[in-house]
Parts: structure tokens; sequence; C-alpha cells
């Protein structure tokens, strides 16, 4: 064994992953597509140790509680690779991100990706593309598509062999960038998790499941022939369709909710300019996932125009101040062996 570091990227779905058919292994309902974010990456190193009595984890330099739901979720998926190695000691687990948890830039995706890299490399268990997309998957099902380089299709399949992600275009097929609003970083209060398990409680997620595969081929068709229009106006709308599930899936927390509203006025504020935009002629369209985040779609041109209309909104309350990240279209989790925080 040895100590071992892998670098994942986040990935943000054109169409959305939202509803499982079983929790948990973690099966969709439905296929996604995504692009891995150049700029949003989780770094993690895996240690494991005869000498530990537990695993430790370690988020951004401060030691988890044994207790804590993240700690126990590392720990679950670990002892899913110690199985396969079949290797009982305990790892010290380090993970960084670059980009804040929970506001909408799935953080699980790259975090379980880099910890399924790191820690089948330190167990030189020598998983193919698709074992590592499988096991990723089983800690958080986003993850399993930040392991193929580039655009990225997860095959929903109907057992843990049959769902993982494969690749539809390398990184460099298409030269969009995603320009990524962090409006807000107070945590959202319904995480991912348990809204996939609300979905199917929505009136509507039926006929979201009706449409599913022409939106899917839409969506990929539009990629492989670079159709910016085509694209962006399937994102945009697959992007309200999880939202309107989302808002319409009752829930139960501190009193009865009638659906999850993940976005703030911030949020809105940036949809509507995006509509302003276009009708003056800017090209870009916007998605998001479960948080407040705006990922805004641009021809990379484009990229410094969006920044600076943003930019311009922002200025529109005093003292307000958002997060702006210009994500590419990136590589897949890798092992970086000579890295060590
Ligand atoms: C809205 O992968 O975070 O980002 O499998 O429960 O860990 P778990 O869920 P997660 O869900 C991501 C949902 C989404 C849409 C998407 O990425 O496809």
């Amino acid at each position: 064994m040895k100590l071992s570091t892998a670098i994942a990227p986040s990935n943000l779905a054109f169409l959305k992953y939202w509803g499982k058919k079983d929790s948990k292994l973690r099966i969709p309902y439905n296929n996604s597509i995504s692009v891995n974010l150049g700029s949003a990456t989780t770094i993690t190193s895996v240690n494991f140790s005869p000498d530990l009595e537990r695993d430790i984890v370690i988020v951004n330099d401060s030691e988890q509680d044994t207790t804590s739901g993240f700690t126990v979720r590392v720990s679950k998926h670990l002892d899913r690779l110690r199985a396969v190695a079949n290797e009982k000691s305990k790892a010290i687990v380090k993970t960084k991100n670059t980009f804040p948890e929970s506001v909408g830039i799935a953080s699980s995706a790259s975090g379980f990706a880099a910890l399924t890299v790191a820690a089948a490399d330190a167990l030189e268990l020598n998983l193919s593309q698709k074992e590592l997309s499988i096991f990723s998957r089983l800690g958080s099902g986003s993850a399993c598509r930040s392991i193929p380089d580039g655009f990225v299709e997860w095959v929903a399949g109907d057992s843990n062999d049959t769902s993982f992600a494969q690749q539809i275009a390398p990184p460099d097929h298409w030269d969009i960038s995603i320009v990524t609003v962090i409006v807000s970083k107070d945590a959202k209060k319904l995480t991912s998790t348990s809204g996939h398990e609300l979905a199917v409680a929505s009136p509507f997620f039926k006929s979201r499941m009706e449409t599913i595969e022409i939106h899917l081929n839409r969506v990929r068709e539009a990629i492989l022939n670079k159709d910016f229009e085509q694209f962006g106006r399937q994102v945009e709308m697959e992007a309200i369709s999880l939202h309107s599930i989302a808002m319409t899936s009752p829930f139960t927390a501190n009193g009865w909710n009638s659906g999850a509203y993940y976005w703030t006025p911030d949020t809105m504020e940036l949809i509507r300019a995006v509509q302003e935009w276009r009708s003056s002629g800017l090209e870009v369209y916007f998605t998001l996932d479960a948080g407040p985040t705006v990922h805004l779609i641009c021809r990379r041109e484009d990229e410094g125009k969006i920044e600076k209309a943003v930019r311009d909104i922002e200025k529109n309350i005093p003292l307000r101040k958002w997060d702006i990240a210009i994500n590419r279209p990136a590589v897949g989790a890798r092992v970086q062996q000579e890295i060590q925080h």
C-alpha cells in the first residue's frame, strides 16, 4: 500500500439526474449528460495504515467528526474498495475543493471521483475506467461522470454493472465555456440525495420521464454537431424541468413544505438577465443544479463579455459580491502520485 493522491473535476449536467430507481445502488431513472468543469476540482489523498483504529477524514485542513455524515459516507465508500482488495487497514483521507460546497456545484461528484481513484490506486486495484465509474457512482451518483474526460454520458443501466459513464466527446471537441456565478455560499436546505428521493412524488415526474429520451437525444446530438442554439435551448429547458419537479415535491423539514426552492432572488435576477442578453444579441443560456449557483453557457469568445455583464448586474445592489469561475471542458479524474498535501 502507498499514499496516493488524485485530482477530479466536478461536472455540470446538461441533461440531469434527478430521481433514482434504486437508491442503495444509486441507479438513476434516466441517462444524463455532462461536461467536466476545469476550474472546480477536488484533490484527495488516501493513505492506508495498519496502525489506524478508524478512518480519519480531513477536509480543507480540518479533521471531521467521526460521526459526521461525510466521514461515515467516506468510510463506507472505502469499505467497498477495501472489500475488493481484501484489506482491513483504515486510512487517512485528506481532501480539498477549489470551490464552495453545497451551493449548486456538485462537490460530491469531484469528491467521490477523486476518493475512488486515489483509494483504488493506493490499494493497487488496477481498476478499468468503467469500474472506477461504477465505484464512484456508489459514493455519489454524479461522481461516475467525473471519471471519463470531457463530455460524458452516464448510461442509467438497470444493475450495478450496467450503470456507468462513458465519454461522448473529448474536452477539446467544442470550445464552449461555462461562467459559473456563485450568488450565495449558504448551504442548501435540502440535499440532492433527499431531492432524488422526493422527485417521484411530484405530479410532473411521470411526464418528465415520458419525454426524457427525446431530450437526451437532442442534447447528445447538439453536442456532437456543435449546434449551440439547439444545445442551449434544450439545456435551459432541462434545468427548468428539474426545478419544476423540485418545486412540486412536497417534503417535511421543520414543518410541511409544498416543494424545494433552490433559488435565491439573485438566481432569478440572473435568469432574467440571460433573457435580456439574448434578446440584445449575446447568445448565452443558463443551467442550475440543486442550488442557487447559475451556470452561464456561452461560446468561448464571449466568456469575457459575459463576465463583465454579470459584474454589471452585481453592482445593482451595493456591496453585493459574487464569486465567478470560468470553466472550460476538462479531463476526468487522474492519479497525481507526486502531489502531497
Ligand atoms: C442536481 O450526485 O449529488 O446535480 O447520488 O445522492 O449523491 P447522490 O446525488 P448527486 O445528485 C446530483 C443532482 C444534480 C443533477 C446532476 O448532476 O445530474
